[in-house]
């Protein structure tokens, strides 16, 4: 009996429990009960609303399950890696080879960018705004980064982010960070449908379970017939940790492998594999999470529409909205009355993206907004 089949079958034990324990104590809402791990601190001091954080935290089956997972420690996580791939094959109705795991969704995002772009494997063709961090590894692998404008309605302009690639990779962040949008399910498969398969197309779906508009659909299910797609997801977001660093790509088998030479070895620690596991038997979270951050979003946008504040239509945990003046001075008034909001995104600089917090957090933004008016 080696020590990985002993491991593997701890931690097998462990997810046992977890499931156990589930059954016999009361349901709890993890709304009613925050612990002083998982606040954000409205009380404390800042009010952190800038990183699209999960105020909430964990579930509490992540919890235990880390709680069980210390002597685990000491061991490497290969055998814990291969267990998570495996549920996440399940959940995504693909085969184990099929999924990649990283540090946290940035990893692969670094990943794809040092595969598929550079001198000579291609551009990178991005929204212009959007979240940053993929061109940015194009950019340090010495690639042309192209930026397309979104559209009127904050979708990306896929016809031009099409005619501008040629190889590399076409990056779309569904919902879209930072405006919260979304592009239309039928204009995205379309897309994916018509451009060249020795072009990639990666969609980012950081936000995906908060998205609910029925123009909204995942693209998971197209990758069976298009060797070019990637989808990343992560567990920072509705799984609320980001702070544990847990995130994966689905693609097929031959995309997977052209992207695993840049893969450090258990690069993803088996705490995070631990949380994440259990995470995916918690469909609480998912639901609870999402209505949570809907309550608090739909009060924070009226207040703001009260106020005469036009927010672009959020399908995100967080909300992007027109300052009427210049974001920068304003991201600095805030700070000073110990609210964080979003940076700045040079290609909207009257816009504020605003993480959805708690809803009193959401209080104590107002708050301090109507002071810098
Ligand atoms: C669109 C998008 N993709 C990826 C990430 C990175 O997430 P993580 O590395 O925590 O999985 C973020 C983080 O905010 C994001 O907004």
């Amino acid at each position: 009996m080696n020590t990985k089949s002993i491991s593997r079958r701890r931690f097998a034990h462990l997810v046992g429990i977890g499931a156990a324990a589930a059954l016999v104590r009361p349901r709890v809402s993890f709304a009613t009960e925050p612990s002083p791990a998982r606040s954000t601190s409205s009380s404390g001091g800042i009010v952190r609303l800038s990183a699209n954080e999960n105020p909430y935290g964990p579930s509490k089956k992540a919890i235990e399950m880390m709680n069980g997972s210390y002597n685990l420690c000491c061991r490497y996580p290969d055998e814990h890696n291969d267990m998570l791939i495996d549920a996440l094959a399940k959940l995504n109705g693909v085969s184990p080879e099929q999924i990649l795991l990283g540090d946290g969704s940035g990893e692969i995002l670094k990943f794809a960018a040092e595969t598929f772009t550079g001198p000579s494997a291609g551009k990178m063709v991005v929204a212009d705004p959007t979240f940053e961090s993929i061109a940015h590894h194009a950019e340090v692998n010495g690639a042309e980064v192209v930026k397309v404008p979104l559209t009127p309605s904050f979708a990306h302009d896929l016809a031009k982010m099409g005619a501008a690639a040629k190889d590399g990779l076409i990056y779309v962040c569904n919902p879209n960070n930072p405006t919260a949008s979304i592009t239309p399910k039928n204009e995205l498969r379309n897309f994916i449908a018509n451009t060249a398969r020795s072009t990639i197309v990666f969609v980012d779906e950081a936000y995906f379970h908060y998205a609910d508009s029925p123009d909204y659909e995942s693209v998971i299910s197209l990758i069976k017939d298009h060797p070019n797609l990637i989808v990343a997801r992560t567990f920072s977001k509705i799984y609320g940790m980001a702070g544990l660093r847990c995130g994966y790509c689905v693609a097929q088998k031959e995309t997977i492998e052209k992207m695993r030479p840049r893969v450090m070895f258990d690069s993803v620690n088996c705490m995070a594999l631990a949380a994440a596991h259990a995470s995916l038997q918690d469909v609480d979270q998912v639901t609870n999470g999402k209505r949570l951050t809907n309550d608090a979003k739909t009060f924070t946008v009226t207040e703001l529409d009260r106020l005469g504040y036009k927010t672009i239509p959020s399908q995100a945990n967080f909300i992007m909205f027109d300052c009427k003046r210049p974001v920068v001075p304003l991201i600095a008034a805030m700070k000073q009355r110990n609210v964080q909001v979003g940076r700045l995104f040079p290609a909207m600089p009257n816009h504020m993206r605003l993480t959805i917090g708690k809803k009193s957090e959401m209080e104590a933004f107002l708050s301090a907004f109507k002071q810098t008016v």
